[in-house]
Formats: C-alpha cells, sequence, structure tokens
C-alpha cells in the first residue's frame, strides 16, 4: 500500500516556543516515527511575509531559528523532507489558479483570519496576501496531495477551505487530481497552552512565551514568575487549582498524574506555597526541555549544514510540486504547447 502524506509547518516569524511543541511539533514527530507515512515539513516564510512584508530580515533570521527547532524536537531530514514554501514556485501558481476558486466573502468569513485581523491592528491597510492567505495555504497542501495535516487546533478552518478547494476544482475540471486533507490534531485539553501570565494564547508578541531554546536559567526564571491564583497571599490559605497557570502546564507536562492529582488536593485544602509548586513545575519542564535544548545546541554548531539541508528538501518538494502543477495545468487545459 502507498503511504500517506503529511503536510505541515510553520510561520519563520521568530523561535518556536512550547505553545508549539504540544500543539503540533509532538504530533509531527510521533506521525514521522510511526513510519506509515511521508512526510513533508515547510517553513512557510511566503505566508509569514503576508504580515512582514517590511520586515523581511525577521522572516529571513527566523529561517534557521525554526529549522534548528525543527531538528531539536527530533525531526529528522532522514525520515521527513524539510522545505522553504518561497524556494517551491508551484505553490504561487497554483495560489492563483485557486483563487478564482474562492470568493472575497468565503474568505472573510474564515474565523483564524478574522481573529488574526482584528489582532493585527491592520486598520484599513489589511494586505491582500494576508487576507488571502488561506488559498495558499491550500496550495501548500494539496501541491504534496497531503491526507493529513498535523497543526494545532486553530488551523482547522484552514483545512475546510483546503477542502471546499479542492472539491470544487476535481468538480469543475471533472478530474479527481487534488486530495481532500484531514487534520490531525492533539488529545483533547492537552494541546492548547496558556502564556506565563494566564493569557489564554502563548505567544511571541504577548511577551509571555517559554521557548524551546531558552536556556536553564531563563526557564527557570520564566517559571518562578508564572501567574498562579491571585487570591493565594499566604501558604495555609486555600488556592485555586482552575485557571491557575502552573497547574494547567503540571497537567499537560508531569507524566505522573497521581502526583499532580495529590499536589492539587494540597493546594486546594491550603498550607501549599507557590513557590514550591512553581520549583516542582521547573523540574519537570527541565526534564522535558533538556534534551530538546542540547540537540538544539549541537545542531546550531553548523548553521551551513542547516541550509544543505533545507535546499535538498527544497529541490526534492520541487519535484513533488512540479508534478502536481503539470496535473492542474492539463486538467484546465492550458498546456498549450505539450
Ligand atoms: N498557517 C500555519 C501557521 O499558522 C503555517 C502553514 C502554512 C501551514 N502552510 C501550511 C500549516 C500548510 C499546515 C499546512 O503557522
Amino acid at each position: 500500500m502507498e503511504k500517506k502524506i503529511i503536510l505541515t509547518g510553520d510561520r519563520p516569524t521568530g523561535k518556536l516556543h512550547i505553545g508549539h511543541y504540544v500543539g503540533s511539533l509532538k504530533n509531527r514527530v510521533e506521525l514521522q516515527n510511526s513510519g506509515d507515512y511521508e512526510t513533508f515539513i515547510m517553513i512557510a516564510d511566503m505566508q509569514a511575509l503576508t504580515d512582514n512584508a517590511r520586515d523581511p530580515e525577521k522572516i529571513r533570521k527566523s529561517l534557521t531559528e525554526v529549522a534548528l527547532d525543527y531538528l531539536a524536537v527530533g525531526i529528522d531530514p532522514a525520515k521527513s523532507t524539510i522545505f522553504v514554501q518561497s524556494q517551491i514556485p508551484a505553490l504561487s501558481e497554483l495560489t492563483q489558479h485557486y483563487s478564482n476558486l474562492v470568493s472575497i466573502s468565503r474568505l472573510r468569513r474564515n474565523p483564524t483570519v478574522k481573529n488574526e485581523i482584528n489582532q493585527k491592528d491592520f486598520g484599513q491597510s489589511i494586505p491582500v496576501g494576508f487576507a488571502t492567505y488561506p488559498i495558499s495555504q491550500a496550495a501548500d497542501i494539496t501541491a504534496f496531495k497531503a491526507n493529513v495535516v498535523p497543526v494545532g487546533d486553530d488551523q482547522e478552518p484552514m483545512l475546510e477551505q483546503t477542502r471546499e478547494i479542492v472539491r470544487s476544482f476535481n468538480n469543475i475540471y471533472k478530474q479527481d487530481i487534488l486530495v481532500e486533507p484531514t487534520g490531525y490534531f492533539p488529545p483533547k485539553g492537552q494541546g492548547r497552552i496558556p502564556g506565563l501570565d494566564g493569557n489564554a494564547k502563548m505567544s511571541k508578541s504577548l511577551n509571555n512565551a517559554i521557548y524551546l531554546s531558552d536556556d536553564e536559567d531563563t526557564l527557570q526564571k520564566k517559571v518562578m514568575s508564572m501567574y498562579t491564583d491571585p487570591d493565594h497571599i499566604h501558604v495555609e490559605d486555600p488556592g485555586k487549582v482552575e485557571g491557575n497557570t502552573v497547574f494547567t502546564y503540571l497537567d499537560i507536562f508531569d507524566p505522573d498524574k497521581a502526583k499532580v492529582q495529590e499536589l492539587k488536593d494540597q493546594y486546594r485544602q491550603g498550607g501549599l506555597g507557590d513557590v514550591k509548586i512553581k520549583r516542582y513545575l521547573n523540574e519537570v519542564l527541565q526534564a522535558e526541555l533538556k534534551p530538546i535544548r542540547d540537540r538544539r545546541n549541537e545542531y546550531a554548531k553548523d548553521i551551513p549544514a542547516i541550509y544543505d539541508m533545507l535546499r535538498k528538501g527544497s529541490d526534492y518538494a520541487n519535484t513533488i510540486a512540479n508534478q502536481t502543477l503539470k496535473e492542474v495545468r492539463d486538467a484546465i487545459g492550458i498546456n498549450y504547447f505539450d
């Protein structure tokens, strides 16, 4: 049987944080290691440029940071193809063809883009490229005929939009060329991690993130500064566990569920101080992140090797995307000179 195909990726606008890790990187590594899939992982620099056109240097710098983060968590270039979106010209042409199949009102309804537009303060100047990036994301996914897309659950609307494009394309051109993808999401309650300040979203712009590349001291300082229960003032006071960031993190990261339950009970009763639970969380996180950080530092010693890996990945990705583009052009009937 032919292997199923995975395509996924991230926008390089900085280093990746543990929100990315629990939201999708962990799943990707697991799927890669299952051996059941051919995996493509794309650094989505074109998508990142849609709202950073005036700051390309930021994207350029983030390219190798994201690649290092991938290698650090265990994405293995011997098993997965890691490539760079801007190096695959077929994606841009596919985007152009698909844009004829999507209405402006449909794009405006995409809740992920809507949210992002609200957050980003574009005012009256929403870049066309930004507003239409779901179409380019459909090109990314379909160029590789991906069956499975492991991402955070905020990306579901992108997959819905992609499936609609696939159905319309196959329907209009009476072909079965494009493949409808399914999302692959983390287990319920495990895929979304709040920021250090308790904000529902961990993000660079909110300055509340723990990065995979943070060193031991930085990690510890961040953990000790975390939001807990603002009404838990004295050690003896009973504390709240719900909405307490330290416990939310423990639920996600600590494999010792019985221990977490014990700490929660104690905290609720009173007599367990914030410093203690933070110290404990620090140990749990250091244990999880140390091997990742060590591997990252190792790979970071040879940046030319990173570019080399990305070039090889992009060369291979081009052969696949060009083949799909040829089929798409054939279906539309614009390969006049073949
Ligand atoms: N939109 C994704 C993000 O927010 C990145 C991305 C671009 C992507 N193209 C993709 C993810 C294709 C999965 C599949 O970072």
